[in-house]
This record gives structure tokens, sequence and C-alpha cells, in this order.
């Protein structure tokens, strides 16, 4: 493993006390590798300790979304506004802000440190790759060209949309090994995906699904194909594949739950589909990364399964979950299969701080 402790990289969480922000501060606790020097967000939050932040003031009510209590580390630090993070005291930044914020923050930080951010608002340009970690690494160069283009010291490194995150992990080892066609998928996602603001009123969700998510179906079309795209000559061309896909909304509180159909370029039954899966997960690239899964990809036999309750949190959310490969029937060749991924762990933060050890084993950061 390659940084040791006197070799710790300080870091600034920008977005600090909102869903995924306070995933960071989990996912950063005792990091091997990574420091929490600083943490920011809005004029609401700044200038009293994370505690505070966290506390309604007029009603006293937590807004820890957490299962474990707040880190000893975080609780007493004093968030900052953005304006008071100056970028060059740190070797690396996290941002989990919306798009909106995303576009104004993240390109003053990046001018002198790497960004690594949960929004979609740098996603679709031409210089910036959307990385997973340990499926499309080689896409990582990109930021090179990035750095070189903008003149930046830093760089903005997105996630995906946190829906494409599981899709787009069990898609890799289809593609690699019978190409694909086609995929059409349906989403059931969870209420923690829309954050704290504006989030999913209780009163919607509660005995409800709602069968629209404003521009949820569009990011995932796009991020998909680009992730599984090809990295040549300093750019990426996306894959050739297309992608359809309903977003709805479920009461579930974490856990995106997805059912694919793909349609293969070469004839391949759900055993093969399966041993492909297992394949890949066992030699993924992030193996023994202080924050990667034992099991990248976990497939079930149990056809009752993955279920959002049972599976969210598999190796701390990390691996994504699929069950119910079978033929498909309405497709020439292909399969269908269901699929679970942590919108919060593996979807955010903690994938956020996965990319972060990537990055690192291959001298970005
Ligand atoms: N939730 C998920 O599962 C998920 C998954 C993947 C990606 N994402 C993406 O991650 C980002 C954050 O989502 P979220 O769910 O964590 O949102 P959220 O719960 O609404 O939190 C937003 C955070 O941004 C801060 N903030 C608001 N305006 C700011 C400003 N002008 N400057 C600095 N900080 C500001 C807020 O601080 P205050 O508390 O002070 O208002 C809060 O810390 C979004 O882009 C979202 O699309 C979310």
């Amino acid at each position: 493993m390659l940084p040791t402790s006197d070799a710790m990289l300080k870091v600034a969480i920008v977005g600090a006390t909102g869903v995924v922000g306070q995933e960071f501060i989990v996912a950063l606790d005792r990091h091997p590798w990574f420091s929490v020097e600083a943490i920011a967000a809005s004029e609401r939050s700044a200038g009293k300790r994370y505690i505070d932040a966290l506390r309604d003031s007029a009603t006293g009510i937590m807004k820890w979304h957490q299962h474990r209590p707040v880190p000893e580390y975080a609780r007493d630090m004093v968030v900052k506004s953005v304006g008071e993070i100056d970028a060059r005291d740190y070797d690396l930044i996290f941002t989990a802000v919306e798009t909106d914020d995303a576009r104004v923050i993240e390109p003053r930080l990046a001018q002198h440190t790497p960004v690594i951010s949960t929004a979609a608002a740098f996603r679709y340009e031409q210089d910036v790759p959307i990385l997973i970690p340990g499926i499309n690494d080689d896409h990582a160069e990109l930021l090179n060209v990035q750095r070189e283009r903008r003149q930046w010291q830093g760089f903005i490194a997105p996630l995906p949309n946190c829906t494409t995150t599981g899709l787009a992990i069990t898609l890799k080892p289809i593609m690699d090994a019978f190409g694909i066609e086609r995929v059409i998928m349906t989403s059931l996602q969870a209420v923690s995906g829309a954050g704290r603001s504006p989030g999913v009123a209780a009163l919607d969700i509660f005995d409800n699904i709602i069968p629209f998510i404003p521009k949820e179906e569009e990011k995932v079309q796009v991020e998909a194909k680009k992730i599984l795209g090809r990295f040549t000559d300093g750019r990426i061309d996306d894959a050739r594949f297309r992608v359809s896909c309903t977003c709805t909304r479920v009461p579930v509180i974490d856990g995106h739950t997805e059912s694919a159909f793909v349609e293969t370029s070469r004839e391949c039954e759900p055993e093969d589909v399966k041993q492909a899966m297992l394949r890949y997960s066992r030699g993924v690239s992030v193996r023994g990364l202080p924050s990667a899964p034992e099991e990248y990809i976990i497939v079930h036999d149990d056809p009752s399964r993955p279920q959002p309750r049972l599976d969210r949190d598999t190796n701390d959310g990390m691996s994504t979950v699929v069950g119910r490969i079978r033929k498909d029937t309405a497709f020439e060749r292909g399969v269908k299969y269901v699929l679970l991924s942590h919108n919060e762990k593996m979807g955010s933060a903690k994938g956020a701080v996965l990319l972060a050890e990537m990055l690192k084993t291959r001298e970005l950061l």
C-alpha cells in the first residue's frame, strides 16, 4: 500500500453537512492515507462546530443520517465557508454540493488542487472523465489533458450519477466478454439519493412510487456510454451501444435497485454472464486498496436477492450485488438481471474515496 502515515495527504470536504458530505466524514475517519484538515458548507453552517451545524437551531433536531455517531475527529471542527478555503493548503478536495454550486466552486479550487466531485456540473465536458474506480481507470489519463488544456495545477474528477454506477459496473464484464448492443433499465431508487435539500417529502413517498426523477434518465443514458467508452488519443469515444431507462423513486432509505435487460453482440447463457462478472470481480484493479470491498461484484443464485435491506450494507456498501440473471426472451441474444448498488457508499462518498486511492496509485495525486 502506498503512502505511510508520515506522508498523509491533506484533504478538505466541501458540502460536509449534507447527505453525501456526512458519508465523506465517515469514509475518511482514520483513513490510512488521507487526513481531513478542513470542512466547508454553506453560509448557514459556516463558523459553527460541525456537531452544531448538524443541529437545527430552532428544534434541536440532529440531521445526522449515518448509522454510527459523528466521528470524534469531526465533532469540534469549525465549518468554513467555501470562500475561506484556500485550495493551496490541501492536496485533495472532495466536493458534495448541488450542481449549480459546483459549477462555481469546483473550477476555483481545481486551479490549484485536484477536486473529486459527486456533482454533475462537469461530467459531460470533453476533457473530463467520469470515473468508476475498477471500471475505467485508464480514463484517468484524461485528467492530465484537462490540466494542460485548462492550465490548472489540479483537475476536476467527477464520479457518475449514483444510478449509473451499479449499471456500469455490471455492464463492463458483459461488454468485455460478449459485446453489448442495447441496454434497457428501470431503476427503483432510494430516497437518500435526493439529498436533504430539496429532498423527497415523506408525504409524497410513503405508500407510493414516484415514476419520474428530473434529469436522471438522461444522465444514466449519457454517462454509461462515456464510462464504458474507449480512451484513445487524449479523448474518450463513447461506447456504441444504446441505453434506455426509466428512473423511479421508491420508499427505500438507501440502495438503488435496478432491473437491466442487456442485448449482447455474441451468444451467452446466464451462467456465462455470472462467471464473467465473478471473474471480473476477482481480478478488479482496485483490489487491496483501503476502501475497496472484498468482493467487487456479488452474484446471488437465490432468486429473491438482491434486496436493499439485506444486501446494501454488504462490504460496507461497496459491493455491487446482482441476482436473477436469466435469459432474455425479447432480445435475440442477451440476459436480464437485477442489481443493487448503495447510492451513498460506492455510488458517492466512499466510492469517491476509493477513486482518490486509485488516482494516488496512478500518481495523479
Ligand atoms: N445523495 C446521494 O445519494 C448522491 C449520490 C451521488 C451523488 N450525489 C450528488 O452529490 C451532491 C450533494 O448531494 P447531497 O445529497 O449530499 O445534497 P445535500 O444533502 O442537499 O447537501 C448539500 C451540501 O452542500 C452544502 N451547500 C449548499 N450550498 C452551498 C454553497 N453555496 N457553498 C458550499 N456548500 C453549500 C450544504 O451545506 P448546508 O448544510 O450548510 O446547507 C450541504 O453540506 C449533489 O450534486 C448530488 O447530486 C448525491
